[in-house]
Protein backbone atom coordinates (compact mmCIF):
# COMPACT_ATOMS: atom_id res chain seq x y z
CA UNK A 1 0.00 0.00 0.00
CA UNK A 2 1.38 3.63 -0.63
CA UNK A 3 1.93 5.65 1.85
CA UNK A 4 2.24 8.56 -0.18
CA UNK A 5 -0.97 11.27 0.13
CA UNK A 6 -2.07 9.28 2.29
CA UNK A 7 -3.39 11.77 4.99
CA UNK A 8 -5.14 14.78 2.80
CA UNK A 9 -6.07 12.59 -0.51
CA UNK A 10 -5.58 8.94 0.14
CA UNK A 11 -8.70 7.09 -0.11
CA UNK A 12 -10.06 3.81 -1.58
CA UNK A 13 -12.80 4.03 -4.14
CA UNK A 14 -15.37 2.01 -3.17
CA UNK A 15 -18.75 1.49 -5.11
CA UNK A 16 -20.95 2.27 -2.06
CA UNK A 17 -19.68 4.89 -0.42
CA UNK A 18 -21.26 4.54 2.67
CA UNK A 19 -19.06 4.66 5.63
CA UNK A 20 -18.93 6.02 9.61
CA UNK A 21 -16.02 7.83 11.63
CA UNK A 22 -14.82 6.40 14.12
CA UNK A 23 -12.85 8.33 17.04
CA UNK A 24 -10.15 6.26 18.43
CA UNK A 25 -9.46 8.40 21.91
CA UNK A 26 -7.27 7.72 24.55
CA UNK A 27 -10.35 7.52 26.88
CA UNK A 28 -12.97 6.44 24.95
CA UNK A 29 -14.09 4.95 21.17
CA UNK A 30 -16.94 7.24 19.90
CA UNK A 31 -18.42 6.10 16.11
CA UNK A 32 -21.17 8.74 13.93
CA UNK A 33 -22.53 7.50 11.01
CA UNK A 34 -24.53 9.68 8.89
CA UNK A 35 -26.97 9.31 5.64
CA UNK A 36 -27.58 11.56 2.58
CA UNK A 37 -30.90 12.28 1.67
CA UNK A 38 -32.03 14.33 -1.34
CA UNK A 39 -33.66 17.26 0.51
CA UNK A 40 -32.53 17.14 4.02
CA UNK A 41 -28.68 16.60 3.16
CA UNK A 42 -26.73 14.56 5.46
CA UNK A 43 -29.01 12.89 8.19
CA UNK A 44 -27.73 11.65 11.59
CA UNK A 45 -28.33 7.71 11.33
CA UNK A 46 -26.64 6.97 14.82
CA UNK A 47 -23.77 7.83 16.46
CA UNK A 48 -22.46 6.07 20.28
CA UNK A 49 -19.29 5.89 22.50
CA UNK A 50 -17.81 3.03 24.86
CA UNK A 51 -15.52 3.54 27.51
CA UNK A 52 -12.08 2.08 27.39
CA UNK A 53 -10.75 0.16 30.46
CA UNK A 54 -7.03 1.17 30.13
CA UNK A 55 -6.11 4.06 28.14
CA UNK A 56 -4.71 3.80 24.35
CA UNK A 57 -2.32 5.07 22.79
CA UNK A 58 -0.78 3.32 19.51
CA UNK A 59 2.20 5.39 19.41
CA UNK A 60 3.79 3.66 22.38
CA UNK A 61 1.19 0.24 22.81
CA UNK A 62 3.14 -2.89 21.82
CA UNK A 63 1.33 -5.96 20.05
CA UNK A 64 -0.94 -7.46 22.94
CA UNK A 65 -1.95 -3.71 23.54
CA UNK A 66 -3.14 -3.49 19.73
CA UNK A 67 -4.64 -6.61 19.49
CA UNK A 68 -6.77 -6.82 22.56
CA UNK A 69 -7.61 -3.06 21.04
CA UNK A 70 -8.91 -4.57 17.61
CA UNK A 71 -11.20 -6.66 19.59
CA UNK A 72 -12.94 -4.25 21.33
CA UNK A 73 -13.38 -2.13 18.57
CA UNK A 74 -14.84 -4.94 16.97
CA UNK A 75 -17.34 -5.58 19.81
CA UNK A 76 -17.96 -2.25 19.96
CA UNK A 77 -18.65 -1.81 16.14
CA UNK A 78 -20.46 -5.13 17.02
CA UNK A 79 -23.25 -3.31 19.11
CA UNK A 80 -24.28 -0.89 16.44
CA UNK A 81 -26.29 -2.09 13.22
CA UNK A 82 -23.70 -0.06 10.85
CA UNK A 83 -24.72 0.05 7.21
CA UNK A 84 -21.00 -0.10 6.45
CA UNK A 85 -17.72 -1.73 7.08
CA UNK A 86 -16.01 1.16 5.94
CA UNK A 87 -14.61 3.70 8.14
CA UNK A 88 -12.70 6.57 8.39
CA UNK A 89 -10.64 7.48 11.61
CA UNK A 90 -8.03 10.48 12.63
CA UNK A 91 -4.91 10.54 13.62
CA UNK A 92 -4.03 11.59 16.93
CA UNK A 93 -2.61 15.11 16.58
CA UNK A 94 -0.13 14.74 19.01
CA UNK A 95 1.62 12.28 16.95
CA UNK A 96 1.39 14.77 13.83
CA UNK A 97 3.41 17.31 12.35
CA UNK A 98 1.12 19.80 10.58
CA UNK A 99 2.53 22.93 9.11
CA UNK A 100 1.55 26.04 7.07
CA UNK A 101 4.15 27.10 4.91
CA UNK A 102 4.32 29.91 2.19
CA UNK A 103 6.00 29.38 -1.05
CA UNK A 104 6.46 31.75 -4.13
CA UNK A 105 3.19 30.77 -6.30
CA UNK A 106 4.13 27.79 -8.74
CA UNK A 107 2.43 25.42 -11.13
CA UNK A 108 1.06 22.44 -9.14
CA UNK A 109 3.53 19.90 -11.04
CA UNK A 110 6.46 22.11 -9.59
CA UNK A 111 5.08 22.29 -6.18
CA UNK A 112 5.21 18.59 -6.39
CA UNK A 113 8.94 18.92 -6.81
CA UNK A 114 9.75 21.51 -4.38
CA UNK A 115 7.83 19.90 -1.77
CA UNK A 116 10.72 16.88 -2.03
CA UNK A 117 13.37 19.16 -1.28
CA UNK A 118 11.53 21.89 0.69
CA UNK A 119 9.70 19.44 3.70
CA UNK A 120 12.61 18.31 5.09
CA UNK A 121 13.46 21.89 6.63
CA UNK A 122 9.56 21.73 8.37
CA UNK A 123 9.39 18.36 9.65
CA UNK A 124 11.46 17.69 12.72
CA UNK A 125 12.16 13.76 11.83
CA UNK A 126 13.76 12.22 8.64
CA UNK A 127 11.16 12.33 5.47
CA UNK A 128 11.75 8.11 5.33
CA UNK A 129 10.22 8.02 8.57
CA UNK A 130 6.85 9.60 7.49
CA UNK A 131 3.91 10.20 5.20
CA UNK A 132 4.04 13.39 3.96
CA UNK A 133 0.86 14.86 2.11
CA UNK A 134 0.25 18.76 1.37
CA UNK A 135 -2.51 21.18 -0.11
CA UNK A 136 -2.74 24.24 -1.18
CA UNK A 137 -4.28 26.48 0.76
CA UNK A 138 -6.85 28.01 -1.73
CA UNK A 139 -8.31 31.05 -0.05
CA UNK A 140 -4.88 32.22 1.45
CA UNK A 141 -5.22 36.26 2.54
CA UNK A 142 -1.36 35.98 1.15
CA UNK A 143 0.14 38.30 -1.85
CA UNK A 144 0.12 37.70 -5.02
CA UNK A 145 3.38 36.19 -5.59
CA UNK A 146 3.13 33.97 -2.78
CA UNK A 147 1.13 30.69 -1.84
CA UNK A 148 0.44 29.25 1.46
CA UNK A 149 0.67 25.21 1.33
CA UNK A 150 -0.43 23.22 4.37
CA UNK A 151 2.22 20.16 4.98
CA UNK A 152 0.94 16.80 7.26
CA UNK A 153 3.54 14.37 8.40
CA UNK A 154 2.55 11.16 10.44
CA UNK A 155 5.14 8.83 11.24
CA UNK A 156 4.81 5.36 8.98
CA UNK A 157 5.09 3.27 12.18
CA UNK A 158 2.30 5.09 13.88
CA UNK A 159 0.41 4.66 10.50
CA UNK A 160 1.38 1.29 10.37
CA UNK A 161 -0.50 0.40 13.37
CA UNK A 162 -3.62 2.19 12.75
CA UNK A 163 -4.04 0.46 9.48
CA UNK A 164 -3.11 -3.09 11.68
CA UNK A 165 -5.21 -2.52 13.88
CA UNK A 166 -8.58 -1.78 11.86
CA UNK A 167 -7.44 -4.65 9.38
CA UNK A 168 -7.73 -6.72 12.61
CA UNK A 169 -10.90 -5.38 13.82
CA UNK A 170 -12.00 -6.75 10.38
CA UNK A 171 -13.02 -2.68 9.31
CA UNK A 172 -11.82 -1.67 5.55
CA UNK A 173 -10.26 2.02 5.90
CA UNK A 174 -12.07 4.23 3.45
CA UNK A 175 -9.31 7.00 4.81
CA UNK A 176 -7.13 8.59 6.84
CA UNK A 177 -6.90 12.54 8.09
CA UNK A 178 -5.83 14.28 11.63
CA UNK A 179 -8.06 14.94 14.43
CA UNK A 180 -7.65 18.57 13.43
CA UNK A 181 -8.68 18.45 10.04
CA UNK A 182 -12.05 16.12 11.30
CA UNK A 183 -12.62 18.90 14.21
CA UNK A 184 -12.77 22.15 11.88
CA UNK A 185 -14.71 19.86 9.17
CA UNK A 186 -17.52 19.66 11.74
CA UNK A 187 -17.28 23.17 14.07
CA UNK A 188 -16.37 25.04 11.61
CA UNK A 189 -19.28 25.71 9.28
CA UNK A 190 -17.95 27.95 6.24
CA UNK A 191 -15.49 30.02 5.08
CA UNK A 192 -17.24 33.17 6.59
CA UNK A 193 -17.10 31.78 10.33
CA UNK A 194 -14.23 34.06 12.16
CA UNK A 195 -11.07 32.83 12.46
CA UNK A 196 -11.26 30.39 15.63
CA UNK A 197 -9.29 29.05 17.85
CA UNK A 198 -10.20 25.29 18.03
CA UNK A 199 -9.43 23.67 21.32
CA UNK A 200 -10.02 20.04 21.94
CA UNK A 201 -9.59 18.80 25.60
CA UNK A 202 -9.48 15.06 25.61
CA UNK A 203 -8.30 12.69 28.11
CA UNK A 204 -4.97 12.91 28.28
CA UNK A 205 -3.99 15.69 25.44
CA UNK A 206 -5.40 19.48 24.49
CA UNK A 207 -5.09 20.19 20.74
CA UNK A 208 -5.40 23.71 19.54
CA UNK A 209 -5.89 24.99 16.42
CA UNK A 210 -6.35 27.93 14.01
CA UNK A 211 -9.17 27.63 11.63
CA UNK A 212 -9.63 30.60 9.42
CA UNK A 213 -11.88 30.30 6.23
CA UNK A 214 -12.24 26.69 6.97
CA UNK A 215 -8.51 26.01 6.73
CA UNK A 216 -6.37 25.01 9.34
CA UNK A 217 -3.32 27.90 9.73
CA UNK A 218 -1.76 26.13 13.19
CA UNK A 219 -2.31 23.45 15.10
CA UNK A 220 -0.36 22.54 19.08
CA UNK A 221 -0.96 19.44 20.91
CA UNK A 222 -0.01 19.60 24.57
CA UNK A 223 -0.04 16.76 26.92
CA UNK A 224 -2.72 18.08 29.28
CA UNK A 225 -6.49 16.72 29.40
CA UNK A 226 -9.47 15.91 31.77
CA UNK A 227 -7.41 12.82 33.12
CA UNK A 228 -4.62 15.67 34.85
CA UNK A 229 -7.59 17.46 36.34
CA UNK A 230 -8.76 13.99 37.80
CA UNK A 231 -4.97 13.60 39.21
CA UNK A 232 -4.93 16.75 40.73
CA UNK A 233 -7.95 16.90 42.41
CA UNK A 234 -6.93 13.36 43.91
CA UNK A 235 -3.26 14.55 45.20
CA UNK A 236 -4.49 18.20 46.72
CA UNK A 237 -7.49 16.57 48.21
CA UNK A 238 -6.67 13.21 49.12
CA UNK A 239 -9.36 10.94 46.86
CA UNK A 240 -9.09 8.01 44.98
CA UNK A 241 -8.99 8.48 40.82
CA UNK A 242 -12.79 8.06 40.70
CA UNK A 243 -13.69 9.75 43.62
CA UNK A 244 -11.66 12.28 42.02
CA UNK A 245 -13.32 12.02 38.53
CA UNK A 246 -16.89 12.24 39.80
CA UNK A 247 -16.35 15.76 41.60
CA UNK A 248 -14.50 16.95 38.67
CA UNK A 249 -17.89 16.58 36.43
CA UNK A 250 -19.70 17.72 39.14
CA UNK A 251 -17.93 20.86 40.53
CA UNK A 252 -15.18 21.43 38.00
CA UNK A 253 -14.40 24.92 38.05
CA UNK A 254 -17.13 26.30 39.55
CA UNK A 255 -15.88 27.82 42.38
CA UNK A 256 -19.16 28.77 44.40
CA UNK A 257 -19.55 25.26 44.86
CA UNK A 258 -17.58 23.70 47.90
CA UNK A 259 -16.12 26.36 49.04
CA UNK A 260 -14.56 26.29 45.60
CA UNK A 261 -11.68 23.68 46.89
CA UNK A 262 -12.26 21.38 43.49
CA UNK A 263 -12.13 24.68 41.62
CA UNK A 264 -8.44 25.44 43.91
CA UNK A 265 -7.00 22.50 43.01
CA UNK A 266 -7.61 22.31 39.33
CA UNK A 267 -6.82 25.73 38.36
CA UNK A 268 -3.35 25.37 38.30
CA UNK A 269 -3.40 22.85 36.03
CA UNK A 270 -6.10 23.90 33.46
CA UNK A 271 -4.00 27.07 33.74
CA UNK A 272 -1.43 25.43 31.47
CA UNK A 273 -4.43 25.13 28.86
CA UNK A 274 -5.31 28.75 29.27
CA UNK A 275 -1.52 29.99 28.77
CA UNK A 276 -1.32 27.55 25.89
CA UNK A 277 -4.22 29.24 24.32
CA UNK A 278 -2.62 32.79 24.73
CA UNK A 279 0.66 32.12 23.08
CA UNK A 280 -1.13 29.73 20.48
CA UNK A 281 -3.18 33.03 19.47
CA UNK A 282 -0.14 35.64 20.40
CA UNK A 283 1.83 33.65 17.91
CA UNK A 284 -0.62 33.58 15.09
CA UNK A 285 -1.76 36.91 15.37
CA UNK A 286 1.93 38.20 15.40
CA UNK A 287 2.16 36.83 11.66
CA UNK A 288 -1.70 37.28 10.97
CA UNK A 289 -2.19 41.17 11.65
CA UNK A 290 -5.33 41.24 9.33
CA UNK A 291 -6.53 38.12 10.34
CA UNK A 292 -6.93 37.42 13.99
CA UNK A 293 -8.55 35.00 16.15
CA UNK A 294 -11.74 36.72 17.25
CA UNK A 295 -13.01 33.56 19.32
CA UNK A 296 -12.49 30.10 21.39
CA UNK A 297 -14.48 27.42 19.90
CA UNK A 298 -13.85 24.51 22.73
CA UNK A 299 -14.87 20.85 22.42
CA UNK A 300 -13.82 17.31 23.95
CA UNK A 301 -15.33 15.27 26.96
CA UNK A 302 -13.68 17.84 29.17
CA UNK A 303 -15.38 20.72 27.58
CA UNK A 304 -18.28 19.43 29.77
CA UNK A 305 -16.62 20.41 32.90
CA UNK A 306 -18.66 22.86 34.76
CA UNK A 307 -18.02 26.34 34.30
CA UNK A 308 -15.40 25.88 31.81
CA UNK A 309 -16.70 28.55 29.35
CA UNK A 310 -16.90 31.37 32.02
CA UNK A 311 -13.63 30.35 33.34
CA UNK A 312 -12.21 30.72 29.84
CA UNK A 313 -13.97 33.69 28.95
CA UNK A 314 -12.41 35.27 32.01
CA UNK A 315 -9.03 34.84 31.65
CA UNK A 316 -9.01 35.03 27.68
CA UNK A 317 -9.93 38.26 25.83
CA UNK A 318 -11.76 37.04 23.51
CA UNK A 319 -15.53 35.29 23.42
CA UNK A 320 -15.23 31.72 24.04
CA UNK A 321 -17.77 29.31 22.55
CA UNK A 322 -18.99 25.39 23.22
CA UNK A 323 -18.55 23.67 19.37
CA UNK A 324 -21.18 22.24 18.28
CA UNK A 325 -20.84 18.75 16.75
CA UNK A 326 -23.79 18.24 15.47
CA UNK A 327 -24.13 21.76 13.05
CA UNK A 328 -23.84 20.77 10.26
CA UNK A 329 -25.71 17.46 10.54
CA UNK A 330 -29.31 17.00 9.98
CA UNK A 331 -30.75 15.78 13.32
CA UNK A 332 -34.00 12.98 13.07
CA UNK A 333 -37.08 13.45 15.57
CA UNK A 334 -36.27 9.62 17.33
CA UNK A 335 -32.35 11.21 18.84
CA UNK A 336 -33.07 12.69 22.22
CA UNK A 337 -32.14 16.21 22.09
CA UNK A 338 -31.01 16.62 25.07
CA UNK A 339 -28.30 13.65 24.79
CA UNK A 340 -27.04 15.11 21.86
CA UNK A 341 -26.21 18.80 23.18
CA UNK A 342 -24.81 17.04 26.83
CA UNK A 343 -22.46 14.67 24.77
CA UNK A 344 -22.32 17.03 21.48
CA UNK A 345 -18.55 18.13 22.72
CA UNK A 346 -17.10 14.43 23.05
CA UNK A 347 -18.24 14.00 19.34
CA UNK A 348 -16.10 16.76 17.37
CA UNK A 349 -13.73 14.37 16.00
CA UNK A 350 -16.21 11.51 15.29
CA UNK A 351 -18.92 13.83 13.62
CA UNK A 352 -16.31 15.00 11.03
CA UNK A 353 -14.82 12.15 10.04
CA UNK A 354 -18.42 11.19 9.06
CA UNK A 355 -18.88 14.33 7.54
CA UNK A 356 -15.39 13.65 5.16
CA UNK A 357 -16.24 14.20 1.25
CA UNK A 358 -15.02 11.04 0.01
N1 LIG B 1 -19.26 16.09 32.27
C1 LIG B 1 -17.93 16.14 32.29
N2 LIG B 1 -17.29 17.05 33.05
C2 LIG B 1 -15.95 17.11 33.07
N3 LIG B 1 -15.15 16.29 32.37
C3 LIG B 1 -15.74 15.37 31.60
C4 LIG B 1 -17.14 15.25 31.52
N4 LIG B 1 -17.42 14.23 30.65
C5 LIG B 1 -16.23 13.75 30.23
N5 LIG B 1 -15.23 14.42 30.79
C6 LIG B 1 -13.78 14.21 30.62
O1 LIG B 1 -13.47 14.22 29.26
C7 LIG B 1 -12.34 13.40 29.02
C8 LIG B 1 -12.64 12.52 27.84
O2 LIG B 1 -12.83 13.37 26.73
P1 LIG B 1 -12.75 12.79 25.25
O3 LIG B 1 -13.75 11.74 25.08
O4 LIG B 1 -12.79 13.96 24.35
O5 LIG B 1 -11.27 12.18 25.30
P2 LIG B 1 -10.58 11.10 24.37
O6 LIG B 1 -10.90 11.45 22.96
O7 LIG B 1 -10.93 9.73 24.82
O8 LIG B 1 -9.07 11.35 24.73
P3 LIG B 1 -7.91 12.09 23.89
O9 LIG B 1 -8.59 13.13 23.03
O10 LIG B 1 -7.01 12.65 24.92
O11 LIG B 1 -7.31 11.00 23.07
C9 LIG B 1 -12.08 12.60 30.29
O12 LIG B 1 -10.97 13.13 30.96
C10 LIG B 1 -13.35 12.83 31.09
O13 LIG B 1 -13.10 12.86 32.48
MG1 LIG C 1 -10.06 12.84 21.61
Amino acid sequence: MAFDKLIIHWRFSFLSMNFFGLDIGNSSLKLVEVKIDRSKGKVLSLYGSSSLSHPVNLAVDGPEDLKELSSVIREFVDSYSLSSNKVVVALPESQIFTRVVSLPKMPEKELAKAMQYEAQQYIPVSLSEVSLDYQMISDSPTSAEQMEILVIAAPKTLVSKYLKVLKDSSLEVAALETETMAVARSLIADAKTPCSLVVNIGALTTDLSVVSGATIRFTRSISTGGTSLARAISQSLGFDLNQAEEYKRTYGLDSSQLEGKITQAIKPIFDVVIDEIKRSTAFYNTHHKEDKVKRVVVCGGTASLPGILIYMASSLDLEVILGNSWSRIYIPAKFSQKELEESGPSYAVAAGLALKEI
